[in-house]
């Protein structure tokens, strides 16, 4: 959309927000978060209700999740609240271009450090700003549900493993790399680290494991990102009825099970929602998850999610706010 929402934070303080044009911003060429990174983000999604409403699905987790990655990167705090009223207000100045089910408008929040001061490699950012982009994104399935491939990587890591719970840029460039060689190399979809074998997550979202009744996925600590996709799945899965194990788990443990017919893996996040995953490759080796279709448990799942985002199921968890 071509205008956002924008504050600053100079002098200790934050200025009013305001709605300014979204194709440019002006950044000293030393700004911190060009040399040093000192970047975060978020991404969330608005839906379109049958009754017109517009529904923004988990804002204040996601301005949790950035006010903590604000804060680990010694950035200035945010205003949650400010943040909060910024988001619903650029949505509700766009509210005629949020496209209906299956469509939704993404919003981008984004917080960088913009003191000019090539010499501050190791102190943080004194001033910043924080905007929030907005675009309508239409149907990921568009095209049918195509499960995943994803090599398995058992070597390298996405990024530094205190950085991994940190939604900001410099662990998306770290994990550029990897996935472009598999892509290259294996015609991978994704690349899912599992430094020293220990299954984490994918570049942009979180794995889980299917196994009959049971949902098996990382337990949170600070080497990967919490997504709040995956924790809604987990709310649903439990309140279905399910098992759900937070536990660390290996690749041996994960081939072992994914051979089992009736396995299913998926990726959970905003853009992925639930996707299957049809196919490992690991060691040269291509390892067929369950049937390597999409599974009936993960489309379930992906449509329980769906149903409550787009006003076809109760919000029984209070997970949407109207703007
Ligand atoms: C590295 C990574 N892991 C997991 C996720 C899933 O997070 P969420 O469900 O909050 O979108 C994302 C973002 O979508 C991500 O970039």
């Amino acid at each position: 959309m071509s205008q956002m929402a924008l504050a600053k934070y100079e002098n200790h303080a934050w200025s009013a927000s305001s709605i300014v044009p979204s194709d440019k911003i002006e950044l000293h060429p030393g700004a911190h978060v060009l040399h040093y990174s000192s970047t975060c983000f978020e991404g969330l999604k608005a839906f379109k209700h049958e009754d017109g409403s517009i529904n923004i699905f988990r804002m204040d987790a996601n301005i949790k999740r950035l006010a903590q990655s604000t804060e680990l990167l010694y950035l200035p705090s945010i205003d949650k609240a400010q943040l909060g009223d910024m988001i619903k207000q650029i949505v509700a100045l766009y509210a005629n271009d949020v496209p209906a089910a299956p469509g939704s408008m993404y919003i981008r929040p984004t917080h960088i450090g913009t003191e000019a001061s090539i010499g501050k490699a190791a102190v943080s950012s004194e001033t910043s700003m924080l905007y929030v982009l907005i675009s309508p994104v239409g149907d990921y399935f568009a095209g049918g549900v195509k499960p995943l491939r994803l090599l398995l990587e058992d070597n390298g890591m996405r990024c530094a493993p205190h950085m991994g719970m940190i939604k900001s840029g410099g662990n998306y460039a770290s994990a550029l790399g990897p996935i472009a060689r598999a892509r290259k190399n294996h015609s991978a979809d994704q690349v899912l680290f599992c430094p020293n074998g220990d299954v984490q997550e994918t570049g942009a979202a979180n794995f889980i494991l299917i196994d009959g009744n049971e949902i098996i996925t990382k337990a949170l600590d600070s080497s990967f990102l919490h997504g709040i996709t995956r924790d809604s799945i987990l709310t649903i899965a439990r309140d279905m009825g399910m098992k759900v194990s937070e536990r660390n788990f290996t690749v041996d443990e994960l081939i072992e099970r994914a051979q089992k017919p009736g396995t299913e893996a998926a990726l959970s996040g905003t853009a992925a929602v639930l996707t299957p995953v049809g196919t490992l490759i690991h060691n040269g080796q291509e390892i067929r998850v369950g049937s390597g279709e999409a599974g009936a448990t993960t489309m379930k799942l992906r449509q329980a999610l769906n149903d409550i985002q787009w006003g076809k199921a109760e919000d029984k968890f209070g997970w949407l706010q109207k703007v």
